[in-house]
């Protein structure tokens, strides 16, 4: 059968004409997830079991625009239903083709208030979960609405635990996790992932979040969720123009922590692909001037400590050259850095470079050694001064042959100021339009996007795709200079978190992880055969080397796995995990036969037995396997590091032996 242009197997459509009784119940495909909705006393409602268990009771639906009252539901005036089975194929990403199986239900409410008189709420549920929008359609074209409140929640059922930070932090999304009773969240940003004594895992989080502010949830100490929407500068959330439909509000669930990470449902969820054959973005690896200047080696400044300079970066080309990398970063090789450069971003230039880089001869030099050079743009989020540049930054790199662009917004969340000198959240609809507008201007240079300090993913690469990876997380750079630095169980955290979005550019991959410091509290938190697992674990099109050239030199052992490894995938399985104490991944190599896998632990040292049941039956496997050596522990020894090789096959299993703050990174080289 030929996946990609797998036809829709069933479309049903049962249109159920007006004043449909209530509740109205759609169930997903293989009958997991059933969904209820019921007008009720002025409410609209939605509750969901699965497997017979109620999961969501009766939960609010609706917005509230200005100028109206809360609206009164009285009805529902119709329901469409439709199923779906489709196959499409990813240009690059985690798994080449993905399955979306889903049944659609709509149902139109019939309201009080003008803007509310017919409101679409579209159910998508697959067996993992569903999604949920609104659509305002009926709103005349061209008539400008005001949304001032987001009526959503999310009413869960019985005990769970929570792995939340508290949003609206000045850094934005860069903060470690607490794990707490779900009942203690006050606002949380999303993916918010619960885990239920029940045995279901949930995790509540958008897609295709396009216009609109980003939504965070509110709790009330009681078990519901509420919506929660950065508002603009004058408090209003979201100014539309009619007809809008929302971004999906999503929740999957699942009885293992293993099937969050493997839902397909965010993706599924946003339009297809709207650029056509990306092929001018490939991924791969890179390495650059970046780490240095993050342990104080150099500095992005201008001076005699200047990291981005012609000379170094070119000997960075050599490395990449050297060792079959892709791209090298140069950042702080424009002008602007000088002084305070977070209080005055719009002070930097992004076609200006310092006299000290001369882009043409780097670009030249990088082009003799099929090196790359990756574009910088921090924006210190001066939005309105980047905007104002950006078309001619993009040309710029693109008549560099520039392919990525790292951006980048450090800045206190809630003070970037917009074009009328309000004061916005670094995820508001303001953002959120910045963000992709910055990416279709890119797009249209033929430049992908790794934005740093971002808008959170909800899956616009299936739509865009060259909106490549996100940070969006506390990653490598608070190994560097946090206090403390990442935990270990933070890397177990993420992948059932933040990364349930999308891909993370984390930057993995430092070998001198006491980067000279004492105190375990200020370095990495890690074995070096963790750092090496991270990047199959932490999924990123494109993976960072983020260690200087010299340390890499001091491991060339280690260094093996980091120059093997692939960043783009065929397919890929979470084989076991849970949330904030181990994770177990594998993938396989795009258009090859060979498999990866990476497993991490948090502070505690594990032993997992591992069937190797997804490698291909008939075949032998060399497992050149990367674990932590005798007496390895992140703590007090993090350098002893095992490589072995022997020859498996998917009728083995592996035991996989991780120190505390450790991991194991395994090759797995087809020979047949
Ligand atoms: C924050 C980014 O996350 C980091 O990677 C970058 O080096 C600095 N900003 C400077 O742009
Ligand atoms: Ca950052």
């Amino acid at each position: 059968m030929n996946f990609k242009h797998a036809a829709i197997l069933s479309a049903v459509c049962i249109p159920v004409m007006a004043w449909a009784d209530s509740p109205q119940c759609a169930q997903s495909p293989g009958r997991v997830i059933k969904l209820c909705v019921s007008v009720h006393e002025g409410r609209a409602t939605f509750e969901v079991s699965r497997s017979g268990k109620p999961v969501l009771a009766q939960s609010n639906l609706g917005l509230d625009f200005v100028g109206e009252t809360p609206p009164h539901y009285s009805a529902i005036a119709s329901v469409d239903r439709t199923s779906s089975d489709t196959t499409w194929e990813q240009p690059w990403g985690e798994e080449r083709m993905i399955r979306d199986q889903h049944t659609e239900m709509t149902v139109r409410l019939r309201g009080d208030t003008p803007t509310n008189r017919s409101v679409n709420v579209t159910f998508r549920l697959f067996d993992d979960g569903i999604g949920l929008r609104y659509g305002y359609t009926a709103i005349p074209a061209g008539r400008e609405v005001a949304v001032s409140a987001d009526r959503t929640s999310f009413h869960t059922l019985g005990d769970y635990e929570a792995w939340w930070y508290q949003s609206l932090g000045q850094e934005r999304d860069e903060y470690l996790y607490t794990h707490t009773d779900a009942r203690r969240i006050t606002l949380a940003e999303t993916p918010l992932t619960l885990k239920g004594a029940n045995g279901l895992y949930l995790s509540f989080h958008e897609a295709a979040l396009i216009d609109f502010p980003s939504m965070l949830l509110a709790g009330n100490g009681a078990g519901t969720l509420s919506a929660w929407l950065m508002p603009w500068p004058d408090g209003v959330l979201a100014r539309k123009t009619g007809p809008f439909t929302t971004p999906w509000r999503t929740v999957l669930i699942t009885d293992s922590a293993a099937a969050l990470a493997d839902s397909r449902i965010e993706l599924n969820l946003n339009e297809p692909n709207q650029l056509g054959d990306v092929a001018w973005f490939k991924p791969g690896k890179f390495i650059g001037v970046w780490w240095e200047m993050h342990i104080n080696k150099s500095t992005w400044e201008s001076g005699s400590r200047h990291g981005a300079n012609t000379a170094n970066v070119e000997r960075y080309m050599d490395f990449a050259a050297k060792y079959g990398f892709d791209g090298v970063l140069a950042e702080g090789w424009n002008r602007g850095w000088d002084g305070d450069w977070i209080a005055n971003g719009d002070q930097f230039s992004f076609t200006k470079s310092y006299p000290d880089f001369d882009m043409d001869a780097v670009v030249a030099y990088g082009r003799r050694l099929g090196v790359k050079l990756i574009g910088h743009n921090e924006t210190a989020g001066a939005v309105t001064n980047y905007e104002t540049q950006l078309e001619d930054a993009m040309r710029m790199y693109e008549e560099h042959g520039v392919a990525v662009v790292k951006t980048g917004y450090v800045r206190h969340s809630g003070e970037i100021i917009d074009a009328s000198g309000g004061r916005e959240w670094f995820a508001g609809q303001y953002m959120v339009r910045h963000n992709l507008h910055v990416a279709q201007v890119a797009a249209a240079h033929h430049i992908a996007i790794d934005a740093h300090e971002p808008v959170k993913d909800t899956g616009l690469r299936r739509t865009w795709p060259n909106m490549i990876s996100r940070e969006g997380a506390r990653g490598q750079e608070y190994n560097a200079w946090g206090n403390p630095t990442n935990p270990p169980e933070h890397t177990v955290i993420i992948p059932f978190t933040r990364m349930l979005g999308g891909p993370m550019d984390f930057t993995p991959g430092i070998f001198d992880v006491a980067h000279g410091q004492q105190d375990v509290s200020r370095r990495v938190q890690s074995t070096v055969a963790t750092q090496l697992a991270e990047y199959v674990v932490l999924y990123s099109p494109i993976q960072m080397a983020a260690d200087l050239p010299e340390s890499y030199e001091a491991r060339l052992d280690a260094f093996q796995f980091i120059r093997d490894v692939p960043a783009d995938w065929e397919t890929s399985k979470t084989l076991q995990g849970d949330i904030g104490q181990f994770i177990v991944v594998a993938r396989q190599q795009r258009s090859g036969k060979d498999w990866f896998l990476g497993a991490l632990t948090n502070e505690r040292a594990r032993q997992l037995t591992q069937p190797l049941a997804f490698l291909a039956s008939g075949k032998r496997y060399e497992a050149q396997i990367y674990r932590d050596g005798p007496g390895a522990d992140y703590r007090t020894n993090p350098q002893p590091l095992t490589i072995e090789h022997r020859t498996v096959t998917r009728n083995d299993s592996l035991l996989i032996d991780m120190a505390p703050g450790g991991g194991t990174a395994v090759r797995f080289k087809c020979l047949d």
